[in-house]
């Protein structure tokens, strides 16, 4: 089970780095386009970050185009710029083509995260075709009334009985609750917008709770005190 960022922000990666948990980076075009500047820039300054934090965990760019040969390119074009990371993944969206592209990579020892799946049929078909990732969209598949847990947990059945070494990731999270049950689907990794970190450490009982130790201790040292001063009058 591994935790992953879906983001491309430094300052939310950062936030995530600098709590330890994150075992692996994943964006996509329209995440890296909120950002601002030079997208080569950017992805560098992203693993200027990680190196920074000591993680040397998977980081997941896309390609940026629906054209086969442009997209081998593209990855090339990736790994000149950033293939000083070593841990770099190109995300594929899977598609008939597209597997060519995943097979002609993998050929090339790119590593690939082949995303936008939405049935059990395109994971199996990206896992054949040597995809090291394969990421299954959660949200999108709940959005048009399919059922995302049962998928992902056709998915885990297969490979597990494959023993493939392809891994699932499960992104496209609206919610804390897709977390936990894409994880109890058989999930290896969930990648998980920033902004649900906070939510998924924390919980009213346990404020309750430290705020009740804080009270009592302040009593307590309240009372020593008043006894010092008493003692020595
Ligand atoms: C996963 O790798 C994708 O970046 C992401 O989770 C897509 O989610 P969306 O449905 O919010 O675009």
């Amino acid at each position: 089970m591994k935790l992953f960022v879906d983001t491309a922000n430094l300052d939310e990666l950062e936030q995530t780095l600098r709590r330890g948990f994150p075992s692996g980076v994943t964006t996509n075009p329209s995440i890296l386009s909120r950002e601002r500047g030079d997208f080569h820039a950017h992805v560098n300054q992203m693993i200027t970050l990680l190196r920074e934090f000591d993680c040397d965990i998977p980081l997941s760019v896309e390609v940026q185009s629906t054209d086969p040969e442009e997209m081998v390119q593209q990855a090339e074009e990736f790994i000149e710029h950033f293939g000083h990371y070593t841990n770099l993944n190109i995300k594929v969206p899977v598609g008939w083509d597209e597997l060519a592209v995943v097979r002609e990579l993998r050929r090339r020892r790119i590593r690939v995260n082949c995303t936008c799946c939405m049935s059990y049929n395109q994971a199996i078909m990206a896992a054949q075709a040597g995809a090291n990732f394969v990421s299954v969209f959660w949200g999108r598949i709940r959005d048009i009334g399919y059922d995302a847990g049962l998928i992902v947990r056709q998915i885990h059945e297969t490979f597990r009985r494959w023993d493939s070494p392809t891994e699932i990731i499960v992104g496209s999270i609206r919610h804390i609750a897709d977390v936990n049950e894409a994880l109890q689907a058989g999930a290896d990794i969930v990648t998980i917008p920033p902004k649900f970190f906070p939510l998924m450490c924390s919980h009213p009982k346990t404020d309750e709770a430290v705020n009740q130790f804080m009270k009592d201790v302040r009593q307590w040292q309240g009372t020593l005190e008043n006894q010092t001063i008493r003692e020595s009058a």
